[in-house]
């Protein structure tokens, strides 16, 4: 596949830095991404953490999902970090398949994950204490190893090397 006509969806559990490796692989790429909690605040106008609160997840869920799509079928930017959860969802899977992007799975220890959830400024309603996070970790691993790709966060990486990674070896730069 040529390089350009490459589209990446970047998911893993809360903590584990999508955001980041997105931002670094745009930039080694010199193309667009856009994280799909961002642009649902942006439609929205409202944080996330505001909207699950008020609406529930399940609703927050169908909010996404219309988001994903919106997303997905634009498919003028070739990197998209996804929520936590986003995989998670039957429907966004296939739709993320159904328009040609390659899905990469960042995995990490919980430990690594946590320790970032607690670090982080944004808030996240499902992962309010270690055990909620945790029980959401452990059922979520099963779902995650469907993606397209793996690529293992261990401990010392930076997002930037894991992007690195990903241009290599996705991308085919070096
Ligand atoms: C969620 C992860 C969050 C955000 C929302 C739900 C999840 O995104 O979409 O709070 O269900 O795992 P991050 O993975 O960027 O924290």
């Amino acid at each position: 596949m040529e390089i350009s006509k490459q589209k990446i969806v970047l998911t893993g559990f809360m903590g584990v830095g999508k955001s980041s490796v997105a931002r670094h692989l745009a930039y080694l790429l010199g193309c667009e991404q856009i994280d799909l909690d961002d642009f649902i605040v942006k439609q929205e106008r409202r944080e996330i953490a505001q909207i699950l609160e008020t609406v529930g997840e399940r609703q927050f869920r169908r909010i996404e999902t219309e988001n994903l799509q919106k997303l997905l079928q634009a498919s003028d930017v070739p990197i998209l970090s996804l929520g936590g959860g986003t995989w998670t969802i039957a429907e966004n899977r296939r739709m993320i398949k159904k328009y040609d992007f390659t899905s990469v799975w960042l995995e990490s220890s919980f430990e690594h994950c946590w320790q970032n959830i607690r670090l982080s400024r944004k808030e996240r309603p499902l992962a309010k204490n270690k055990s909620e996070a945790r029980f959401l970790f452990d059922e979520r691993e099963k779902i995650y190893c469907l993606a397209d790709w793996h690529f293992i966060v261990r401990p010392g990486f930076t997002s930037f090397d894991i992007a690195k990674l990903i241009a290599e070896e996705i991308f085919c730069i070096i």
